[in-house]
């Protein structure tokens, strides 16, 4: 079955992945982007590369307005929530913007999804709303906690949508906690393009590589990890979008509302060296570092257990360390301004 589906901040990184895969699988795609942190070549790209047209509202998340007028005026099966602010370090400097943005934003578009009676929604949660594991592999049922302003509104989001559908149990919620998403699509065509310095790992690295940047830092050689550096659960974000769509599916197979959050990650954890090995091997570039003291609020080690995905949504990733690499490798060389306007004229010449 085809659906008309909502995707909130489609135009992002993780959002437009999704969206091309949505097209692909046949569903009719609108996505609503203020284009805070995207551009809407993203979406030029995800047409082009699904062959399918994409209906782009430019509009807000907090602007109720906007959203009754797109609820009136549009039928949609679901809503795909990716819409947000993510910046850790921003988070703690501009707390009252983050709150607005995430937990006031969301707010908005649940009572604009209540208003139009669509009650299905997939939502962006995070590993984040773990914590410090005290247990390795991360299962659903861990205590949750935030450690700062983006953490806790995913937190905040995860308790409202808690609440919303212990009130009204029409409402089908599911939360997916991502891990660590990098890579691009293979196409070379649509990739993460972070503004200004990257906060995370794989964008500074493929930075380095690609000699935009002098050399890495790697936070923290002192960890109890195997090499001393910190260890994490990298999903590729193709499957990453793949397991929206298994959301998606297994929701609207429901014949009941219900709540639940689900952890998207392959379960395996890799260390910063060995993330770098593996860029280089994939780029054929060096990519120099130097071991620097530990990033305030990082933990030593976050992975899933990825479980609960493969028995209820059919659901695990398919992709490995090299493909992470390699696909952003492909992306980082063939966009080196990312979206911006050099790579557009090399679009117009394919
Ligand atoms: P992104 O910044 O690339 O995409 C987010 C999109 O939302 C952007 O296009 C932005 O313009 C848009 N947006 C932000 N505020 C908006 C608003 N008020 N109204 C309308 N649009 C708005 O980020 P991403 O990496 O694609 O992340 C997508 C979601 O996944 C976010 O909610 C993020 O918190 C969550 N998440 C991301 C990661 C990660 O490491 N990338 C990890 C866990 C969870
Ligand atoms: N790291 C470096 N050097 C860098 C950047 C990162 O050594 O320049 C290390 C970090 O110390 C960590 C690992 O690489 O050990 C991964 O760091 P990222 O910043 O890529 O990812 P985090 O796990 O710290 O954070 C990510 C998201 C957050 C989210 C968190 C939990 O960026 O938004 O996962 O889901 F909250």
């Amino acid at each position: 079955m085809t659906h008309p589906i909502l995707i909130t901040g489609g135009a992002g990184y993780i959002g437009s992945h999704t969206a091309l895969q949505f097209l692909r699988a046949g569903h009719t795609v609108t996505v609503l982007d203020n284009l805070s942190n995207s551009s809407p070549e993203s979406l030029a790209r995800v047409q082009t590369l699904s062959g399918k047209p994409i209906r782009f509202v430019e509009g807000d998340i907090t602007d109720p307005e906007c959203l009754a007028q797109l609820f009136s005026n549009n039928h949609f099966a679901a809503v795909i929530h990716f819409a947000g602010l993510k910046a850790v370090g921003e988070s703690v400097a501009q707390p009252l913007r983050y709150y607005q943005n995430n937990v006031a934003g969301t707010l908005c578009l649940l009572q604009a999804m209540d208003a139009a009676n669509c009650r299905t929604l997939v939502f962006s949660s995070s590993a984040t709303v773990y914590g410090d594991p005290q247990q390795l592999p991360i299962s659903e049922s861990a205590p949750r906690s935030a450690t700062n302003p983006y953490g806790r509104s995913k937190l905040m989001i995860e308790e409202l949508l808690e609440d919303l559908y212990a009130s009204d149990p029409r409402w089908r919620i599911l939360c997916l906690r991502y891990f660590n998403p990098v890579g691009a699509d293979p196409s070379g065509r649509m990739g993460e393009d972070p503004q200004g310095i990257p906060n995370n790992l794989m964008p500074f690295i493929s930075q380095v590589a690609c000699g935009a940047r002098a050399q890495l830092s790697v936070f923290g050689g002192d960890y109890a990890t195997p090499d001393g550096t910190g260890v994490r659960d990298y999903i590729h974000v193709v499957d990453l979008a793949a397991g929206h769509l298994a959301a998606l599916d297994y929701l609207l197979a429901q014949p009941q509302g219900e709540w639940l959050a689900v952890n998207l990650g392959t379960g395996h954890g890799i260390s910063v060296l060995d993330m770098v090995k593996t860029f280089e091997a994939a780029s054929g570039q060096s990519v120099p570092y130097s071991v620097v003291a530990r990033r305030p609020g990082d933990i030593a080690a976050c992975y899933a257990d990825a479980s609960k995905a493969h028995q209820l949504l059919h659901w695990q990733a398919t992709l490995g360390l090299q493909e992470m690499c390699a696909d952003t490798w492909r992306w980082q060389a063939q966009n080196p301004q990312g979206y911006r306007l050099s790579a557009s004229a090399g679009d117009k010449k394919s």
